[in-house]
């Protein structure tokens, strides 16, 4: 069978804000929870920014967002994934009137990305809630994050009506799970947040979603409006009965969310959960009427698969994209120990579609090295990244896999087009982009762009609507 990718299918990259943007005091912007994580999610924040974060420059996009949308142009980009950062526009998060030079930043990065025929895709929240609505709210646990959500939705949603049609809620939303502070705001230490306030604040964010759903759409009917969820497939480690069943069970925690979001209620086996845990979600008045707002499409990362057993001694973690699991014996590691399966795209992508028969986009996929930045003969800086090229190559026939299985499949975005900060440990040694950005861990560099050898195959891919994948 021929595989091809739809006509109009979504090319493109994706970044968000506090990875690359810097510039995190500049024109009114508030503190988020980021500028107090240099050394990524496994370390507890700092009161203050502190020097040695490197997302406080980032790759100093906020300067230089006319020269990166260019080569985003030049690669053929027909969609740039990035967010708005929420504390540029309300910078302690329960303002009443937003921040106007915040607000006029991402009109012009709009105009920029649409000069070029490109289509943003917008995330309103992307783990880096305002800093004062940790420390003063405790974050998502707070109900009152709900309204201040509301009003930076609207804000937003109405600024760049006629700018921007496709947005994402909050980025991988089932991540607060285990990055609370991250994911959530929530100031609470994780080994001191009870599950009571930690499911609590997931119904909050969960209520908030739904409202985006319906603000947006009553401002823009044509806004395609997603929820974005952290796919990881979880296959048992043995055909034991007893490791399909823990699998099962540990995917519900993943499936919960997107669940709630597509279906608009929440499903059975959560309930039982809550009722085994002695967790009792309060809903407010009108709660079980905004979660039927469902979601337009379902998007997610995409990374790597894990396994799950129920044989105690074998249960054993690894590295992973914030969730790690128990290693597949199938499959090989990156630089970073997080296991490259791109049979697993086709598999989630499948699962999905079967279980929500809505369009399907996947905003996260990419490979995590260490690139080493070589002079050709005729004086060119670049990266030989073949080993990038082999890994989206393998993962985008996955892909057109899908897409022949009758997923609908809306777009694709690589993960940190352009070298940018880490989310999980706040490096930027760890590469993923098709532009090397000339900045180091040790604070040093020229902060130049160079086009890596993927940054060419990639032109070449969108060029041909995904042809050159089977040539
Ligand atoms: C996802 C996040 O978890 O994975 C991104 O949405 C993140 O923000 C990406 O950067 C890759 O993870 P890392 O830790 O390698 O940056």
């Amino acid at each position: 069978m021929k595989l091809q990718f739809p006509e109009g299918f979504l090319w493109g990259g994706a970044v968000a804000a506090n990875q690359l943007e810097g510039a995190y005091q500049e024109d009114g912007k508030g503190w988020s929870t980021q500028d107090v994580s240099p050394h990524g999610v496994k370390t507890p924040p700092t009161d203050v920014p502190t020097e040695d974060n490197m997302k406080l420059i980032g790759i100093d996009f906020y300067h230089r967002y006319k020269e990166d949308i260019k080569l985003f142009a030049e690669m053929g980009f027909k969609v740039f994934r990035t967010s708005i950062a929420w504390s540029r526009i309300f910078p302690k998060g329960d303002e009443l009137e937003p921040n106007e030079k915040g607000l006029q930043f991402y009109d012009d990065l709009f105009d920029e990305c649409h000069k070029y025929g490109i289509e943003p895709l917008v995330t309103i929240s992307h783990y880096e809630t305002p800093l004062h609505l940790a420390r003063e709210y405790d974050g998502w646990v707070n109900r009152k994050l709900v309204g201040f959500y509301e009003r930076y939705a609207e804000t937003i949603f109405t600024r760049y009506k006629h700018k921007v049609k496709y947005w994402l809620t909050f980025n991988e939303i089932n991540s607060i799970l285990e990055f609370p502070f991250m994911s959530g705001g929530i100031g609470t230490p994780k080994e001191k947040l009870s599950k009571q306030d930690l499911y609590q604040a997931i119904h909050h964010e969960l209520v908030a979603s739904a409202a985006a759903v319906r603000i947006g759409h009553e401002i823009n009917p044509d806004f395609k409006i997603g929820c974005m969820v952290l796919s990881m497939p979880i296959y048992p480690l043995t055909p034991n009965p007893d490791d399909v069943i823990q699998a099962m069970k540990s995917d519900h925690n993943n499936t919960f969310f997107a669940d709630v979001h597509a279906r608009g209620y929440y499903p059975g086996y959560m309930k039982r959960f809550f009722r085994e845990n002695g967790i009792e979600i309060h809903f407010e008045p009108g709660d079980e009427e905004i979660l039927k707002h469902t979601v337009d499409f379902v998007s997610f990362s995409y990374y790597m698969s894990i396994c799950e057993t129920a044989d105690p001694a074998k249960q054993i973690k690894g590295e992973g994209n914030l969730l790690g699991g128990v290693p597949n014996p199938y499959l090989k590691s990156s630089d970073w120990g997080w296991q490259i399966d791109p049979q697993g795209l086709r598999y989630i992508l499948n699962a999905f579609w079967d279980r929500y028969q809505k369009p399907l986009f996947i905003v996260e996929n990419g490979l995590g090295a260490a690139d080493q930045l070589v002079t050709l003969e005729n004086g060119e800086k670049t990266v030989e990244d073949g080993y990038r090229i082999n890994y989206l190559k393998e993962h985008l026939v996955q892909v057109a896999e899908a897409i022949a299985d009758g997923v609908d499949v809306m777009g694709y975005t690589t993960w940190g087009c352009i070298d940018l900060v880490s989310a999980s440990t706040a490096e930027l040694k760890k590469r993923y982009g098709f532009i090397y950005v000339d900045r180091h861990d040790d604070g040093s560099g020229t902060l130049e762009r160079y086009r890596k050898k993927s940054f060419h195959w990639y032109k070449e891919v969108i060029g041909t609507n995904g042809q050159s994948l089977f040539e």
